[in-house]
């Protein structure tokens, strides 16, 4: 396939550029006027159109007009869920908080008892038209988290789900085990009790059948202390899941340190960031992931996006998609939220949901920006004036064409 006459073609960066920080996440690599050649499931050229060589024999996309740029990765997704919460958003409307919500037996514990009376074929029916719907938005990668089943068994349910979605629909899948999202009431007087039947039991099945890559626990005020998510975090790296965790969106948890100390790959939400952990985050490998959409949809204060990167930081956006906190799945989104509320500029908003979202999900050699030899998973842009356009005119669908492993999988344009 070629794409031809490409208005702007945006993400150029070299495959040996892994993530991007701090002033470097303001360079979005460009060439206007370009051409893109794809072979397979692969990019394999680009350039100027000038420089176009023979065109024979391909199957020619005319992008007059377009911008093309790097699939999205969303690094953080719960989006493996049994029906929805809005009658308890009415309550927050009328001012519980989403804590309150929760110790009322709302939250994560009314999502988890939907799930155990839902068949996994009903789970897989349920959760497949949010992956259609997110890859029509122009997601190419995703992150899918356990931790709405908080047993043993619901928690393989839901890992086998993300197992069956990986292996039907062309979306790049990663899965996260969250057996560590919230207590079940049975263990409310004994919450430690919890914690052993994860490390004992949960992680050493979930890594014996292979159904996770990653291992998350939500460190938190009125969660998971940094105690328990040590403890849960070094049983999962025993078991060769890397952590990726949540931390900081109700307080400061200490979840960024324990995250940095097992080398965590992300540390996610981080609405509460202040200069301990920008200081320990920038000596760590660890990408400091924002979930606008969360903060945005909860009321909460955002997390210091701008402070962050100009202290030395690289930052990943994601959208979280889930029942209670973030029911939304669209990245082009959380572009929009990551400049209207986060203060990020353009460039800064398409690298956190390109490659630096990539690097957070441990796909960034294979995807994440526009270059030969990754996959070309990509979308063009319906005719807008200029990539500036895209986080800026919110509410829009801006995504005409969407390219997945080489294939046109939306056509819209
Ligand atoms: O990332 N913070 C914890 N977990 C989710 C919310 C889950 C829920 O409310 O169902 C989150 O915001
Ligand atoms: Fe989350």
């Amino acid at each position: 396939m070629l794409i031809v006459n490409i208005a702007q073609l945006v993400g150029l960066h070299g495959a040996e550029v892994h993530k991007v920080a701090a002033a470097a996440m303001k360079e979005l690599p460009l060439l206007e006027n370009a051409y893109l050649r794809i072979e397979g499931e692969r990019i394999v050229d680009l350039g100027r159109m000038q420089d176009l060589p023979g065109t024979g024999g391909d199957e020619v996309v005319d992008a007059t007009g377009c911008v093309v740029m790097p699939a999205f990765c969303d690094p953080h997704t719960h989006l493996v869920y049994a029906g929805s919460r809005e009658k308890e958003y009415r309550d927050k409307v009328m001012g519980l908080s989403y804590e309150e919500i929760a110790r009322r037996g709302g939250g994560i514990l009314n999502s988890a008892r939907r799930l155990h009376e839902t068949s996994e074929e009903e789970l897989y029916e349920q959760s497949l038209p949010r992956i259609e719907e997110i890859l029509s938005f122009g997601t190419g990668a995703v992150e899918i988290k356990s931790g709405y089943g908080l047993s043993t068994e619901d928690e393989l349910k839901m890992l086998r789900v993300i197992r069956r979605l990986r292996e039907s629909t062309p979306l790049t899948i990663r899965a996260t085990f969250l057996g560590a999202h919230a207590f079940p009431a049975e263990y409310r007087n004994d919450p430690d009790a919890y914690v052993d039947l994860i490390i004992q039991e949960m992680i050493p099945l979930v890594a014996g059948e292979g159904l996770a890559d990653f291992i998350d626990v939500f460190c938190d005020r009125g969660f998971f202390t940094p105690e328990q998510t040590d403890r849960i975090l070094m049983a999962g790296v025993k078991h060769g899941l890397r952590p990726k965790i949540h931390a900081n969106e109700l307080d400061y948890s200490g979840g960024v340190q324990v995250g940095v100390k097992y080398d965590a790959l992300s540390v996610d939400h981080l609405e509460f960031t202040g200069d301990e952990e920008i200081a320990l985050l920038k000596e760590s490998d660890t990408m400091p992931t924002l979930l606008p959409g969360a903060s945005f949809f909860l009321g909460l204060d955002d997390p210091p996006a701008r402070k962050m990167i100009d202290a030395g930081l690289p930052v990943a956006l994601a959208t979280d998609f889930n029942p209670g906190s973030s029911p939304a799945g669209d990245m082009q989104l959380m572009m929009s939220l990551g400049m209207i509320r986060l203060r990020m500029l353009p460039e800064e908003a398409i690298n956190a949901a390109t490659l630096n979202a990539a690097y957070a999900m441990g796909v960034e050699e294979e995807m994440g920006s526009i270059t030969p030899g990754k996959k070309a998973n990509l979308i063009i842009t319906r005719p807008v004036p200029g990539y500036e356009y895209l986080p800026y005119a919110y509410g829009s669908d801006h995504a005409g064409k969407v390219i997945i492993n080489g294939k046109i999988i939306k056509d819209k344009c």
